[in-house]
């Protein structure tokens, strides 16, 4: 039998698809990014994604055919992203999936797109033992689980208010840069001090779960560029003299809070091993410092490949085989669900 999965993915604002096999050997990838469609509007609006999925997804998913050197008879199943997302976009996915594993008489496993996130970080590595703690990065979620396999996850905690990709977003308008925020802001911090500004860092009470709370350095935030006056608009970018030292300061923050909740957890949990995904995951000083101060205790933490860390189908193609493997191929009435 086939080992080779075709994975969809159209959650958000890429449309993904590749194909795996035996959830590890990445034959093929292909992302369509709607950035530069929603750019002007600040983020994502959910109308122009899914128009633009319905126009993608066939092409997407004959490209990740045509790299693969694969044909739909050669695959064994479908795996397609069902939650959490937008629905109008998730649908076109899922519809796409349905046809296919209908026409061809293949399996379909619906796969969670938080779980598949945390499954890239394993996908590179030569061998990889469970149990170890997660954390979860990205535009929509800041969230902290337990994995026991890579279809058994736990949450642990997760933000209070913002995501964390959300946070990078809009301190990215704050300081007049461009949509998506978070490389943006990265590449401007990188010549920045990190120490310029001094930012608030939220942290959980002792003996709670690992929580987030990114509203109070986005607030700090908001005064350096603007300072106090409520009513005063913002600055034009050019015009705010310490940029970069703000661009520094708030990702050192971010990643402070990020990389203390995780390590807390982790030897709350007993845990040695600590598993990063979504588009967060991309930013160099998360991986330095989450890498450097997990050493330091002896713990160890791994990242996917930036391709993999933002929205991909590699990672349902991946879990997807473990899903399908386990006997959790679906029936074609499955369904999408925004959480
Ligand atoms: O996982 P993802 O592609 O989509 C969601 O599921 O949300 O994550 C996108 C998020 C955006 O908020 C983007 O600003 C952020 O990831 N991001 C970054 C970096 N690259 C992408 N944030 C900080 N540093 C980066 N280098
Ligand atoms: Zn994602």
């Amino acid at each position: 039998m086939s080992e080779l999965v075709l994975g969809i993915e159209s959650s958000c604002d890429e449309t993904a698809a590749a194909v795996v096999r035996g959830g590890r050997e990445i034959l093929s990838s292909a992302v369509h990014s709607q950035a530069a469609l929603h750019a002007v509007y600040g983020g994502v609006v959910p109308e122009i994604a899914g128009r633009s999925h319905l126009q993608k997804i066939l092409p997407v998913i004959d490209q990740a055919l045509t790299q693969a050197q694969v044909g739909l008879d050669d695959l064994g199943a479908i795996a397609v992203t069902t939650r959490p997302g937008l629905i109008g976009s998730l649908l076109i996915g899922l519809s796409a999936a349905k046809g296919l594993a209908f026409t061809r008489g293949l399996p379909l496993v619906g796969v969670h797109h938080i779980e598949a996130h945390v499954y890239a970080a394993t996908m590179e590595l030569a061998d990889f033992d469970y149990p170890c703690l997660a954390l979860v990065v990205s535009g929509g979620h800041s969230s902290v689980y337990r994995a026991e396999s890579p279809l058994e996850l736990r949450l642990l905690g997760s933000t209070l208010d913002d995501a964390a990709g959300e946070a990078f977003d809009k301190v990215a308008h704050l300081l007049g840069l461009g949509y998506p925020g978070g490389p943006a802001v990265s590449k401007l911090a990188a010549q920045g001090d990190p120490r310029a500004v001094e930012l608030p860092r939220y942290r959980s009470k002792s003996g709670t779960g690992p929580e987030f709370s990114f509203s109070g350095i986005k607030t700090a935030v908001l005064y350096a560029v603007r300072g106090q006056d409520a009513k005063a608009p913002l600055p034009p970018p050019e015009s705010i003299p310490n940029r970069a030292d703000i661009a520094a300061s708030f990702e050192q923050a971010v990643c402070d809070v990020l990389v203390d909740e995780c390590l807390r957890s982790a030897e709350r949990e007993g845990l040695r091993t600590i598993l990063v995904g979504g588009g967060v995951a991309c930013n160099q000083r998360l991986r330095r410092e989450m890498t450097a101060r997990a050493a330091a205790r002896g713990l160890r933490a791994h990242f996917p490949s930036p391709s993999y860390c933002t929205d991909n189908a590699v990672m349902i193609a991946g879990l997807g085989w473990h899903a399908w493997q386990s006997g959790r191929a679906a029936q074609l009435d499955l369904d999408a669900s925004p959480r």
